[in-house]
């Protein structure tokens, strides 16, 4: 839907800047921070306008990455929004100061989730690529849906290698059906908030959604922690290809 948000109307409110130091600490100590409040109610709307939009209700789940402004008003704030740049190197810094200073790319994407899967599978447990993941929750099913989390699980790897091998073994369904290490957290995700963790330390999943549940959120996926290893792109597209065979 056009004319939601005006060109001068941003995403996020507050200072959410000045919430960084905090919020890196909270993903430290508690291993994810909860930001209430930090989006508007225009934004929301426009966010689940989108999803709306795009939508395709007989697939068990919809996926857009790597969104850029072209894709809606939603995007374009959220990637204009002065406030959120900030924000996130701040973050990505201090959890992990070895960190690429020039990867500053911000990777944005939309998951919307239609009911349960039809075959009964493992959780999705995974890694993330990324120093900081932020979900904005958007529209989130009264019960289900919650973000599980073994939270900072393992630490930022110096070799590309060992992220590599683990995440093969970790991400394979038999080892997450053996997977047993102690009940996990469970974030009830409330549209408005959004939540912070390090995607890449911490082996996380969403819980299932209810029959004629839709649950959607956006993603913010922030900085490579191995940035720029030709060895991780190449076992990427290794896996990809094994994955889709
Ligand atoms: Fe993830």
């Amino acid at each position: 839907m056009a004319g939601l948000l005006t060109a001068e109307h941003t995403a996020l409110q507050g200072d959410i800047g000045a919430t960084a130091p905090h919020t890196a600490r909270r993903v430290e100590e508690v291993g994810y921070a909860a930001l209430p409040g930090v989006v508007s109610a225009r934004w929301l709307d426009s966010a689940r306008s989108l999803a709306t939009t795009v939508n395709r209700p007989d697939a068990q789940e919809v996926l857009l990455e790597d969104m850029t402004a072209g894709d809606g008003e939603a995007i374009d704030a959220l990637l204009a929004d002065p406030e959120l740049a900030g924000f996130l190197e701040s973050v990505a810094t201090r959890l992990h100061p070895r960190s690429d200073p020039d990867d500053r790319h911000v990777d944005v994407s939309l998951r919307i989730i239609n009911g349960p899967d039809e075959v009964e599978q493992p959780l999705w447990f995974h890694y993330d690529a990324t120093v900081v993941t932020v979900v904005f929750p958007i529209e989130i099913p009264a019960t289900g849906g919650e973000l599980v989390l073994h939270a900072n699980r393992r630490p930022f790897r110096r070799l590309v290698l060992s992220n590599i091998v683990e995440k093969m073994v970790m991400q394979s369904n038999a080892y997450r059906r053996r997977f047993h290490a102690g009940e996990p957290t469970a974030v009830s995700l409330v549209p408005g908030n959004a939540y912070v963790f390090s995607g890449y330390r911490s082996y996380h999943a969403t819980l299932p959604c209810p029959v004629g549940a839709r649950r959607i959120t956006l993603m913010v996926h922030y900085k490579d922690a191995h940035g720029g290893s030709k060895m991780l792109r190449g076992a990427k597209s290794l896996y990809h290809r094994v994955a889709d065979a």
